[in-house]
Parts: structure tokens; C-alpha cells; sequence
């Protein structure tokens, strides 16, 4: 059900989750000192209890009533691509409750580049959002695939289809040495490029102790099975290229090069094959160098082969 700002800020407020577009994915959002409307959220995902939520703020200055320490280089990556599609983990206040951070002692925090998301978060204060997708689906990227994962009464507020389409990089900048938890369209080249720092990745294996708890979870996955493409036609898979089509088939798409648009369209192209009832998703390789969102993007589609 599609609802305007001024409903959400209403539900929100009484401490009802809604669903609101960001540029990366659609997140489901509650009050992020309401500790109750919080863990409604984990209930509303099935979302497994230590995994952390995501505060999202309107203006940098909030980020200082939601942790204790603000170190330069976090200062530096707020004032390069806040407002955008980065969260950075730092020291958590004792004001945030528990049930935001699953009991860490460290918040993870970032400013949205979406009107509707801003609007909405200087209506309500600072909000945890999750993505808003029942877990273990992908992530929604259109206000429909939200209602897909909880039902046509459901409140979203419709913000079209979301310009990123992958979850934001995560960056830990609570300890001695600076981790990338997870990779997105703000590549380890931009990381280093804003604080003169290497951000070490943190690869989290499926069942490891986990830096970035969600890491270590089954995601992103459709129905279908998702594999590397091996260069052969096949009916049964919707197969997604890098390169361009010379032979032509209907069920293939090329994204030629254009990997920004593959990134927006991969959630979508995993619910469109479950739909069109295709029994796998095939996707032709390449390296995570071939643009600045290829790493984040290589992330997804290998978490989905893994399931
Ligand atoms: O792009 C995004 O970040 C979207 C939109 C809605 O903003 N949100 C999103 O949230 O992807 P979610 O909950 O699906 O993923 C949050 C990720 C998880 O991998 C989680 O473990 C990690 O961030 N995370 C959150 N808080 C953390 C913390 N305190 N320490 C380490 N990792 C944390
Ligand atoms: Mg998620």
C-alpha cells in the first residue's frame, strides 16, 4: 500500500515500521531510540536477532548524539560522500538501545541520497532500517518488491526504482585498523582516495564469526539457482552478460560494459527469473576492477551462488 511522507512520519512515530526508498534499496524503518519499534522490525524480516541494523540520519551533525568518538578519517568519508551510498561504523552512545546494534558496542551509520528518505527522516529524527525484504530474499529496489516479500497492504512510500540497486559499502572505523565489511558503489579506490587510508577487507566466510554480522548470512538469492555463466545457450537460465549479444537470444541481457545499470537491474533481474519461472540465473564472469561498483556487485552475485 502506498503511502505519502506525512503518513509514514504519522505510522513511524506510533512506532509502526514503514518502507521508504534510499538510492541503494528500499529500507524498512523505525525509530532508532524506539527499542520496541526496533525489534518489531526483526519480526516483520525474520531476521535473525545478532544481526545489526543501520541508522540512517538526515544531516552529518546527527551522527554525533549516536556515537562516542568521530576519528578524522570518519570525518573525511562523511564530508566526501554523505549524503550516499556508505555506512560507517563507529563507537555507539549508550542513548542507542541495544536492539539496534543485535548488543554491539559499535553503530553502524549512514546519510541516504534520497529526497524522500531526507524528507522523511527530518519528519521522524534518526531511523534503523534494514532492507526491506523478508530475509534471506534480495533486497527490494521497487516499492512492488516490497510488497512482494509482505503483502499488498504493506506501507511504502514510493520513491520509483532506487538508482544504485546494491546495498551500501560498509566501513568499520571503531578500532585500530580500518575494515571494509562489505564492498559497494563506493570502491576501496574511493575509500583511499578520501582518507589517504587502506581499508582492509574483512571477508567473512558462511558460517565464520563475523566482523559484519549480516556478512556471514545467506542473501540476496532467488528461487532459481545462480551460477557462472559457461558460454552456453540455454532455454532454462535468464543469462546475464558483461559483454555484448552477437548471436541473440531472448533470454539473455547484455549489460555491455555497463556495470552501474547491471548493479541497478540485479535484484530485479533474480525476482524476474523467479517469476518468469526460469530454474537458474546465469551470469558471465568479470573481474571486480572493471568499474568502481564491479567489487560490491561481483559480492552479491558470488553470496547468491554460495546459497
Ligand atoms: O544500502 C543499505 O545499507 C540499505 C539501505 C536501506 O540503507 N540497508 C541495508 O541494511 O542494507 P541491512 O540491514 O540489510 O544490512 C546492514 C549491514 C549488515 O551486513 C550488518 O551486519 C552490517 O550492515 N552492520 C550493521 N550494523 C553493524 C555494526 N554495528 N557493526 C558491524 N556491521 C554492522
Ligand atoms: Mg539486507
Amino acid at each position: 500500500m502506498r503511502i505519502d511522507l506525512a503518513e509514514a512520519a504519522r505510522r513511524i512515530s506510533a512506532g509502526q515500521p514503514v518502507a521508504f526508498p534510499t538510492e541503494t534499496v528500499y529500507g524498512l524503518g523505525a525509530p532508532a531510540f524506539d527499542a520496541r519499534a526496533v525489534l518489531e522490525i526483526f519480526k516483520i524480516k525474520g531476521r535473525p536477532a545478532d544481526n545489526p541494523l543501520i541508522v540512517h540520519i538526515a544531516e552529518a551533525t546527527q551522527l554525533e548524539t549516536l556515537v562516542t568518538a568521530i576519528p578524522e578519517a570518519a570525518h573525511k568519508l562523511a564530508k566526501a560522500y554523505w549524503p550516499g551510498p556508505l555506512a560507517i561504523v563507529l563507537p555507539k552512545n549508550p542513548v542507542v538501545p541495544d536492539a539496534v546494534t543485535a548488543g554491539l558496542s559499535k553503530v553502524a551509520v549512514r546519510c541516504p541520497d534520497h529526497p524522500l528518505a531526507l524528507a522523511l527522516i527530518r519528519l521522524t529524527g534518526p531511523l534503523a532500517a534494514p532492507s526491506a525484504n523478508t530475509s534471506g530474499r534480495p533486497s527490494p529496489t521497487r516499492a512492488a518488491h516490497v510488497e512482494a516479500d509482505f503483502g499488498a497492504e504493506f506501507p511504502v512510500v514510493d520513491g520509483g526504482t532506487c538508482s544504485i540497486g546494491i546495498e551500501s559499502t560498509v566501513v568499520d572505523l571503531s578500532g585500530h585498523e580500518p575494515l571494509l565489511l562489505r564492498p559497494g558503489a563506493i570502491s576501496q579506490d574511493m575509500l583511499k582516495h578520501a582518507t589517504g587510508l587502506t581499508f582492509r577487507p574483512v571477508i567473512v566466510e558462511k558460517h565464520a564469526e563475523a566482523a559484519s554480522p549480516g556478512m556471514k548470512y545467506t542473501h540476496y538469492a532467488p528461487k532459481a539457482t545462480v551460477r557462472w555463466w559457461d558460454g552456453q545457450p540455454d532455454s532454462k537460465a535468464l543469462i546475464l552478460t558483461v559483454t555484448s549479444n552477437r548471436a541473440g537470444s531472448a533470454n539473455r541481457i547484455d549489460y555491455c560494459h555497463d556495470f552501474s545499470t547491471f548493479a541497478k537491474e540485479l535484484y530485479d533481474r533474480f525476482r524476474q527469473a523467479d517469476h518468469e519461472g526460469f530454474q537458474s540465473v546465469a551470469i558471465e564472469r568479470f573481474s571486480p576492477d572493471a568499474a568502481p561498483i564491479a567489487a560490491g556487485l561481483l559480492n552479491r552475485i558470488e553470496k547468491a551462488i554460495q546459497r
